[in-house]
C-alpha cells in the first residue's frame, strides 16, 4: 500500500523508518519531511494546513492511508477531512483531539468519570479565578485551555507567580482566555503509550524525558532534550493500574460521547504517594519518546496502526526488545531561547553500529550539506542492555558528529541509571 506520512520532525523520522522496514509497504511519502526522512521516503511539499492539498495529493497519488504525526492537523480536523473524501487516517478526530486540544475538555471528562488527576478549577473569568487561587494558595498550577507548544503551563510556587500566570492568559496571549487552576503534584512523572480503536486498547511501552534544557534538569524548559524507554518506575502492576482507572475510562468516556478516540493516546503521568495520576493527554506520538519507541519495536508499526483504524486492535499484541533505548536531542547553541541558526553539520555519512540511529529533527539541504534549520535538530538514538550502555552508545555516537555549533545534555537517563 502507498503511505503518506504527516509531519517533518524527529518523529516523523523514527514513524518513517519503522514504517519504511513493513512489509505491507509499497511507497512511503512524507509532507513535508527533513533530509532524514528522504532517506526512506519520497517528500512531498504540500501546504499540510491545506486539507484540500492533502486530499488532492493522496488521489493524485493513490494514497491508501495517512498516518498523522503533530497535534496541530488532528485538533484542525485532519482526519475527519480525510475520511469525508474516502481516505483511511490514523489519528483522532478533531472532537476527540481535544483530549489534547482543550486541558478543560480533559478535566471534565476525568471529574465525570472518576479518573485519578489533580484537583482543578475551570475558568474563563479572571475575577473568579483570582478568588479560586486567593482560597487554595500556593504552590498551584496554571493552564492555558488551548495548545501552547508546552508553554502555556505555569508551575507556580508563590501567589505572586501564580496572578502574573494569570494576567498573561487573561490578556489574551494564548488566543482565547480560558483556564484551568490545578492542584500541585509531587511525584516522578512518566509517560505511558496506549493505541486505542475507538473500543479496544492495546498498551505500548513507557518513556521518561528531560524538559529543561540543562543539566541535573535545571533551566528553562524546552520541548524535550532526551528521552528513554522503558521507565523504570513504571511496572507492570503500574501499567495495569493506569490502564484500568486511566485509559481505559477516557476511551469509554469518548465512546459514550459519540466520538470514539481512535489513534494513540499518550498520557503524561505523576506517581504520586496516593497513586498514579493523570497530568495530561497528548493525541499523537511524543517527540522525541517515538525515537526510542521505534528502536525497541519488534512488530510491523504499519500493521498495528492499520489495526487501530480498522478496529481490530482486540486481535493484536505486539512484542517489543527487552533493552533500553535512550535519546540524546542535540540542539543549536543558545536553544530554547535565540539559537543560532543555518550552521553546517558533518559526519551523519559514517556507520554508527547496528544499535544507533541518528533521526533528523530540524535539518535542511543547502547545496548538498547538511545544515541545522531549527532549535532541536538531531536526536541520537542508542539500545543497550541496560540504561547505562543504551547512554554510553547514544554519547559515543554525538561525539562522531562534527557540529560545533550544537550542544547536547550529558545527562539523558541519570534517574534511570541511578
Ligand atoms: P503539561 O504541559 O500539562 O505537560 O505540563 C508541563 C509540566 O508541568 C509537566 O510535565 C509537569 O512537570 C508540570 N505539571 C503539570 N501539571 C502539574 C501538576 N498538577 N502538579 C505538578 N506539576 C505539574
Ligand atoms: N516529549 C513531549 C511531547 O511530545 O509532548
Amino acid at each position: 500500500m502507498n503511505v503518506l506520512l504527516i509531519g517533518s520532525g524527529g518523529r516523523e523520522h523514527a514513524l518513517a523508518w519503522a514504517i519504511s522496514a513493513s512489509p505491507l509497504l509499497s511507497k512511503l511519502y512524507c509532507a513535508q519531511g527533513n533530509p532524514g526522512i528522504s532517506q526512506v521516503a519520497e517528500l512531498a511539499a504540500i501546504d499540510i494546513a491545506s486539507h484540500a492539498a492533502v486530499i488532492e495529493f493522496c488521489k493524485a497519488h493513490a494514497i491508501n492511508f495517512v498516518v498523522v504525526g503533530p497535534e496541530a492537523p488532528l485538533v484542525a480536523g485532519l482526519v475527519d477531512d480525510l475520511k469525508a473524501a474516502g481516505i483511511k487516517a490514523f489519528g483522532p478526530s478533531k472532537f476527540a483531539a481535544q483530549l489534547e486540544g482543550s486541558k478543560g475538555f480533559t478535566k471534565d471528562i476525568c471529574a465525570k468519570y472518576n479518573i485519578p488527576t489533580a484537583a482543578y478549577g475551570r475558568f474563563t473569568d479572571l475575577g473568579k479565578a483570582r478568588a479560586y487561587l486567593a482560597k487554595h494558595g500556593a504552590p498551584i498550577v496554571i493552564k492555558a485551555d488551548g495548545l501552547a507548544a508546552g508553554k502555556g503551563v505555569t508551575v507556580a510556587t508563590t501567589l505572586e507567580e501564580a496572578l502574573a500566570a494569570l494576567n498573561d492568559i487573561f490578556s489574551g496571549r494564548f488566543g482565547e482566555a480560558e483556564c484551568v487552576i490545578e492542584e500541585f503534584l509531587e511525584g516522578e512523572e512518566a509517560s505511558f503509550f496506549v493505541l486505542s480503536d475507538g473500543v479496544h486498547t492495546l498498551p505500548l511501552a513507557t518513556a521518561q524525558d528531560h524538559k529543561r534544557v540543562g543539566d541535573g534538569d535545571t533551566g528553562p524548559n524546552t520541548g524535550g532534550m532526551g528521552a528513554y524507554s522503558p521507565a523504570p518506575c513504571m511496572t507492570e502492576a503500574l501499567c495495569a493500574e493506569v490502564l484500568e482507572k486511566i485509559v481505559r475510562p477516557t476511551v469509554a468516556a469518548l465512546c459514550d460521547m459519540g466520538h470514539p478516540y481512535v489513534g494513540v493516546i499518550y498520557a503524561g503521568l505523576i506517581l504520586t504517594k496516593h497513586g498514579p495520576k493523570l497530568i495530561e493527554y497528548n493525541a499523537r506520538f511524543g517527540d522525541p519518546e517515538t525515537q526510542v519507541l521505534m528502536l525497541r519495536l519488534r512488530d510491523d508499526l504499519l500493521t498495528l496502526l492499520l489495526a487501530t483504524v480498522d478496529g481490530t486492535l482486540d486481535k493484536m499484541s505486539v512484542r517489543w526488545r527487552n533493552e533500553f533505548a535512550l535519546t540524546v536531542v542535540m540542539a543549536a547553541k543558545g536553544y530554547p531561547g535565540d539559537y543560532v541558526r543555518g550552521t553546517e553539520i558533518k559526519g551523519l555519512e559514517q556507520n554508527f553500529g547496528e544499535d544507533v540511529q541518528v533521526f533528523h529533527a530540524g535539518t535542511t539541504l543547502k547545496n548538498g550539506k547538511l545544515m541545522a534549520n531549527g532549535g532541536r535538530v538531531l536526536n541520537v538514538t542508542a539500545l543497550g542492555k541496560t540504561a547505562r550502555d543504551a547512554q554510553i552508545g547514544a554519547y559515543a555516537a554525538v561525539n562522531k558528529i562534527d557540529w560545533p555549533d550544537g550542544f547536547c545534555r550529558k545527562d539523558i537517563g541519570w534517574r534511570a541509571i541511578g
